[in-house]
């Protein structure tokens, strides 16, 4: 095992993040320091079984946990009601108990999914997160946001429920398709403009350590987490580009994937900024260099009125008021208020 990064969280449960490459294979062993042998549920999509399912069934198993798998197809669609009872009858049909074990190995999909199982079976099991995305591994897979989604929306049932652990291999990225390499580093800029301008300025550079990347954006994230695990202030900041973004996927018919919509919300939220004189002009061009550098789209053709509608439905959203999440500068970023009335005006003036 080489290049291992560790960062502890300390939420309703306290847990290590593990990042390095090659970890997969250890998976069992890592296991074996915070849970006693028990019966593991490997639960996880199409595409990735196809990939890493053995690997970690055989870690598993040497190390004294009898593992069964669950897949499911891939792809947000899967993230349903259906899914979600279909786990927990098959979880309940092979007797787990409350002392068992559930493995979320994948994406976001999987990880929210799995993990809100995990807080439902037997009203909660022990569940461990295996992120094989960016996305997921900079982001879904932090925090203890589980979810799935319901036909009026995403993200509309779920629970807050941390996982006892995280163990990210980057080496599972090597076979990411390029467009989903992408939408993680979406979430990645993200972080940058949220935090710190110097991460930033490293995502510019031409050769960049992938498990450093990781861990710098999981410890951003932890960051947040550990101060407002339940969302009801400081977690709002990871909104950044997501109001807008809501709205680009929804009318693109989720042809752009959600972090190539982040991008174009991440644009726009600048611009507003801008325009309200809260960060110096200009500072949209340098968040376009960065999207554009890790082949992130920065316009998508939208009206003032779509992006409205879905910014208005978004179930984040509290009394007349919206909360924006706006730069200041590179590196900072404010919550900010405004009317709801005034919004197609704010979002006409930044497209
Ligand atoms: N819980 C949270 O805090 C949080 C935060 C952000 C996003 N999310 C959720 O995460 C989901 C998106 O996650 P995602 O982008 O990882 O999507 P995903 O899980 O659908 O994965 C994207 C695609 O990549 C495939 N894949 C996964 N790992 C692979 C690998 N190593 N090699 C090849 N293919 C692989 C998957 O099968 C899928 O087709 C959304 O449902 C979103 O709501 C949750
Ligand atoms: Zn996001």
């Amino acid at each position: 095992m080489n290049n291992i990064k560790t960062v502890s969280v300390k939420a309703s449960g306290s847990y290590d993040i593990t990042i390095g490459t090659g970890v997969l294979k250890n998976v069992g062993e890592m296991l074996n320091k915070i849970k006693k042998p028990c019966r593991a549920v490997i639960v996880t999509d199409s595409n990735v079984d196809e990939l890493y399912t053995d690997t970690v069934m055989e870690s598993l198993i040497k190390a004294g946990y009898p593992a069964d798998k669950y897949v499911f197809p891939a792809g947000e669609t899967s993230k349903c009601a259906g899914t979600f009872i279909d786990i927990l009858e098959f979880l309940a049909s092979e007797k787990i108990t409350r002392s068992d074990l559930l493995v979320a190995l994948g994406g976001g999909v999987v990880g929210d999914i799995t993990g809100f199982a995990a807080s439902c079976y037997l009203r909660g099991i022990d569940f461990v997160q295996i992120p094989t995305t960016l996305l997921a591994a900079v982001d879904s897979s932090v925090g203890g946001k589980t979810a799935i989604d319901l036909r009026a929306g995403k993200n509309l049932a779920g629970a807050f429920y941390q996982p006892i652990a995280v163990i990210c291999d980057t080496d599972t990225f090597k076979t990411l398709p390029e467009k989903e390499v992408a939408c993680g580093y979406a979430e990645v800029i993200k972080y940058g403009i949220l935090f710190e301008k110097a991460f930033c300025d490293k995502l510019m550079q031409d050769e960049n350590d992938i498990n450093e990347i990781v861990e710098k954006c999981v410890i951003f994230k932890r960051d947040v987490v550990e101060k407002d695990e339940f969302d009801n202030g400081e977690r709002k900041l990871l909104n950044l580009g997501h109001t807008a973004a809501h709205g680009i996927e929804k009318v693109s018919a989720y042809s752009l994937t959600h972090g190539q919509a982040v991008a174009v919300g991440t644009v726009i939220a600048t611009k507003i900024a801008e325009n309200f004189g809260i960060c110096e002009k200009g500072t949209y061009k340098e968040v376009e260099n960065m999207l554009t550098k890790y082949n992130l789209p920065i316009k998508y053709d939208i009206t003032p009125e779509q992006l409205c509608d879905a910014a208005l439905s978004d179930k984040k959203r509290g009394g007349g008021k919206l909360t924006l999440v706006l730069p200041e500068k590179i590196g900072k970023c404010i919550l900010y208020d405004v009317n709801v009335e005034d919004l197609k005006e704010i979002f006409s003036q930044a497209l």
